[in-house]
């Protein structure tokens, strides 16, 4: 699988402190099933790092777990805010770009924000940059207001939600939120958005085992949104053609009847 969400560099943001912890975090994701993994550092004021750290801290890790026999590829990357995108310039950008593509993976705001969003993911399109959303089901700009996410995704914009959230990890809300887009083909990946080994740890099937259970179908679908999608992502290409969203489970006596006929088949 392809994880193009991870805080897995040591020392740049709120990820790892150290290498070791570095380490341990990509043994999890290989154990976990992750093939590749996509570091991606906040891009964003209050981590005012050099963005041409990413790289070699990249192949340093890269080189660590050759030595120590994880089977995992690290992949530059970066988490760019709405205001450091509104600002970024063509070298921070050569370091962030998924795959050295056209794919940008831009933090969901965690407060209100108004149409400055929408006008900073159009003008990055205007520059040729294709958005890939990180975690909207978690933003306040989102939750709760399925218009505004279905705007946002008619105009190009991509989402990837969190692993997590499918999980329910970040409570009822965002969970029944993200039921909601998967329901409405509004999701193109999932990420694990993962911190460290055990702090938000990596791993991206654990959700759709979860929301199995409300979009029946969903977890056949998995391989799409954690490799077909995700690898177009990182190669620069058009997503492959989407599985038909999976619908709701019916409730009460028909869900009985449905369980019934699943046990008899
Ligand atoms: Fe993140």
């Amino acid at each position: 699988m392809i994880d193009l969400h991870s805080h897995i560099l040591p020392g740049l943001d709120d990820g790892p402190d150290h290498i070791e912890a570095s380490v341990a975090l990509a043994r999890a994701a290989a154990t976990a099933g992750t093939a590749t993994l996509v570091a991606t550092p906040h891009i964003r004021g209050d981590y005012p790092f050099d963005p041409a750290r990413i790289l070699p801290a990249v192949e340093e890790l890269n080189a660590r777990l050759v030595g120590e026999g994880i089977s995992l590829e690290v992949v530059p990357g970066g988490e760019v805010s709405i205001t450091s995108l509104l600002e970024i310039d063509d070298s921070t950008l050569d370091a962030v770009r998924l795959g050295g593509g056209p794919y940008v993976l831009v933090e969901s705001p965690y407060t209100h924000t108004g149409e400055l969003l929408e006008r900073t993911l159009f003008e990055a399109q205007i520059r040729g940059l294709r958005p890939l959303l990180a975690h909207p089901e978690r933003s306040p700009c989102f939750l709760g207001d399925l218009d505004r996410m279905e705007r946002v995704v008619d105009r190009g914009v991509l989402s990837s939600v969190t692993a997590g959230s499918m999980a329910g990890r970040f409570g009822k809300p965002v969970y029944d939120f993200t039921v909601l887009l998967f329901e409405r083909g509004l999701v193109h990946d999932v990420a694990s958005d993962a911190h460290g080994a055990e702090r938000r740890p990596p791993g991206l099937l654990a959700g759709f085992e979860r929301l199995d259970e409300d979009l029946p179908g969903l977890l056949d679908q998995a391989d799409w949104f954690t490799r077909a999608a995700p690898g177009a992502i990182l190669r620069g290409e058009e997503l492959p053609p989407r599985p038909d969203a999976p619908g709701r489970r019916r409730r009460g006596f028909g869900r009985l009847v449905a369980s019934l006929g699943r046990r008899g088949g």
